[in-house]
């Protein structure tokens, strides 16, 4: 594979093919330049992930490897949703909407989770995937700067800091997505 391989991200935020870069070390990974995305229609982080790297592969024509991604949180009281629908849940306050939907839920309803999965199409076509999962709880009120989404209110196992207070540096070791760079590093052989 050499000492770099290079990558297109199939995302439209371009501060997510940054962060996959730092999470694959020995990869440049730039993001995939497309006027549309395909809706995230799917029923499971796979599927959409593998919607996005598809179309980044029907768009790509250089021999270069595809990525898509998927993620979301999972909540015990909410039947472990809102899971793929994460984004249209939160919505512009994804804390204040998930603070409200846990008034008056203790101890164990507040378990929670964040999910990653990475799909990443060769230019001949092969697949291979890498998940992550993050495990943590809901905390109470919103506190920390760093991160996006939910990160002020996920309390990981073990810690009594929410992710937006242990920051991005932490996340770059830890998160979901890390996770899911790992086992797709792995995947891969590299
Ligand atoms: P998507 O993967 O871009 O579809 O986003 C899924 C949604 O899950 C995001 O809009 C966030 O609400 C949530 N989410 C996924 N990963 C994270 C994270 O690392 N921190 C906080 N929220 C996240």
């Amino acid at each position: 594979m050499g000492a770099l391989s290079s990558a297109v991200f199939a995302s439209r935020n371009p501060d997510k093919a940054r962060e996959l870069e730092q999470l694959l070390p020995g990869w440049r990974v730039e993001p995939l330049i497309a006027g549309t995305f395909p809706p995230e229609t799917g029923t499971s982080y796979y599927e959409n992930a593998h919607g996005k790297a598809h179309y980044g592969r029907s768009l790509e024509k250089r021999p270069l490897w595809v990525i898509g991604e998927d993620s979301g949180i999972e909540v015990a009281a909410l039947d472990w949703g809102p899971g793929v629908f994460s984004a249209r849940f939160g919505g512009d306050d994804p804390v204040g909407r998930m603070l409200t939907a846990l008034e008056g839920i203790e101890g164990e309803g507040r378990r929670a989770r964040y999910i990653s999965e990475l799909v990443a199409i060769s230019p001949h076509g092969e697949e291979l995937r890498g998940s992550g999962t993050l495990l943590g709880r809901i905390g109470h009120q919103p506190r920390g700067s760093e991160g996006f989404g939910y990160d002020p209110v996920f309390l990981p196992e073990g810690k009594e800091r929410t992710v937006a207070e242990l920051g991005n540096a932490w996340k770059r070791g830890n998160s979901h997505r890390a996770r899911a760079a790992r086992a797709l590093l792995e995947a891969l052989g590299s």
